[in-house]
């Protein structure tokens, strides 16, 4: 039995968290389970009969806001039968669709009690207790000058062979189009211990390969363990590639200004550091680029890809595309599209401009037709696909390592990641799972590849690890 924050035992509660958006907001989510951990709550499996409910929300695209009130909506209803039936549910709205419309949550949904901003998830179980004791609903949307990370638990649940360590939040970049720098705040690093620290936590739970988080991840810069100046990323990376038993590293999501040159020295320096890497250039047009404030032009950013690319010859890049930015002329999305070729993406992700309230592009002039967006993010996703496609095809025939996660979709499959992040299915034992071991690509699908294992028996011989089968998504940046 759980005990109380008191050392009392805790009755067993019901916490349901659900997850919108982003990596960010997956780690989150897991931290305000631990947080609540202690006072009783139990991971549930869907909102009915849950004690709490935790909407963990994102609000980087439009509709974001929309889609939170129609499942607190749903949840309405559910709150109702609970309390029909003598119970109580608690229902909380996290995240940055939280920080950003604050009161005005509850004010559309008078059930809602608690709204919290990602800076303050320490504080929920005073939070819920609050709650419980208030007739109104309790707002925790500022930004404490404490650090939540220092008050978030040690012992957080094992995430298993591939996890998420956030190292950095919040961003100092104010792109014109993105609510981030409002939403999240200012840019915070952990301190190089701390993440240390926790890194070797993580492999002693099985972690193989972890994903360093930020919303601006390479503008992390922390003090040095031993207190003697500050690192960047391109030290922190070579430090966890230290820890015995950490296989691989990855970090997410990356803005093209704060690659220096350590850091290209690591992806060059380290076997470790996957070769794939996702830094988000949003438009090929210098003068879009301007518009968005983005601080690099076009030719910098391919400069930035050919040193990546030397560093780490197979090394491969995902972006991140708008389409239909203030702005944008026919000839700007040209130039997009002229960058796309430029480079040869393995991955990417596009969005048409939405406009999100308080931000500049909001009130810029020459906002772009809707029917225009459409066809111009047609055209760039099917560019993108076809690279995709070849990215994918070149892998075949190819022999490398992957990082096997879960039980594949058929009966005797097991899947995993390749170094460039694809998924990799092949028959194999279950006892692989949480390990790395080589492949042969058979053949490529849009998203995925399908292999065979190198030398099954070698590599069955391994110790298992805890299962965990990996969804990817990437943050901001
Ligand atoms: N409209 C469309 N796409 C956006 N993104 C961020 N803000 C907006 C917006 N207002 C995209 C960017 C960013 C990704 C996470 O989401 O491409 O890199
Ligand atoms: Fe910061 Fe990325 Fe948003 Fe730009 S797009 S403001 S870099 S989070």
């Amino acid at each position: 039995m759980t005990e109380s924050l008191a050392g009392a035992p805790a009755r067993m509660r019901r916490l349901f968290v659900r997850t919108w958006g982003c990596q960010m907001n997956v780690y989150d989510s897991a931290r305000m389970a631990d947080v609540l951990a202690p006072l009783g709550y139990a991971p549930a499996e869907a909102p009915e009969g849950a004690d709490m409910v935790i909407l963990n929300t994102c609000h980087i695209r439009e509709k974001a806001a929309e889609k939170v009130f129609s499942e607190l909506g749903r949840l309405r209803a559910l709150k109702e039968r609970r309390a029909a039936e003598g119970g109580r549910m608690v229902i909380a709205v996290a995240g940055c669709v939280a920080q950003a419309e604050g009161a005005e949550i509850t004010a559309r949904a008078p059930w809602v009690d608690i709204v919290l901003g990602p800076q303050t998830y320490h504080r929920l179980p005073e939070m819920v207790a609050r709650a419980a004791r208030a007739a109104g609903a309790v707002v925790e949307t500022d930004f404490p000058v404490e650090d939540k990370f220092d008050h978030l638990p040690e012992q957080a649940a094992p995430q298993g062979a591939t996890a998420f360590l956030t190292v950095q939040e919040g961003c100092d970049k104010f792109c014109s189009f993105c609510v981030v720098p409002y939403t999240r705040g200012a840019e915070f690093s952990r301190p190089a211990a701390a993440v240390i620290a926790e890194a070797r936590r993580l492999v002693a739970q099985g972690a193989r390969e972890i994903t360093l988080l930020g919303q601006n991840v390479n503008a992390w810069h922390g003090e040095a363990p031993d207190g003697a100046g500050e690192w960047r990323l391109g030290r922190l990376l070579r430090a966890l590639a230290e820890i015995p038993g950490l296989a691989r590293l990855r970090y997410t999501t990356s803005h093209p200004r704060d690659v220096d040159a350590e850091l290209v020295a690591a992806h060059r320096d380290l076997p470790g550091l996957m070769p794939f890497l996702h830094l988000p250039v949003q438009s090929g047009s210098d003068r879009i680029l301007r518009a968005m404030n983005r601080g690099h032009t076009a030719a910098d950013y391919l400069r930035l890809v050919e040193r990546l690319r030397a560093a780490r010859p197979d090394l491969a890049l995902s972006s991140d595309f708008i389409v239909g930015h203030p702005g944008e002329t026919e000839a700007d999305f040209r130039a997009t599209l002229d960058l796309v070729r430029a480079v040869g993406f393995a991955q990417a992700f596009s969005f048409k401009y939405s406009a999100r309230p308080g931000t500049p592009a909001a009130a810029a002039p020459h906002q772009v037709p809707e029917p225009a967006k459409e066809a111009r993010l047609a055209e760039l996703q099917a560019l993108l696909r076809e690279q995709q496609q070849a990215f994918n095809r070149s892998r075949v025939g190819m022999g490398f390592d992957v990082l096997f996660t879960g039980p594949g979709r058929h009966p005797g499959q097991i899947v995993g990641r390749s170094p460039w992040l694809q998924p990799v299915h092949v028959r194999g034992p279950a006892a692989l799972i949480g390990r790395v071991a080589p492949v042969t690509v058979l053949a490529a699908h849009p998203n995925s590849l399908s292999a065979a294992l190198r030398d099954q028996h070698e590599a069955a011989a391994e110790t298992t690890r805890h299962p965990n089968p990996e969804e990817e998504e990437r943050i901001s940046a």
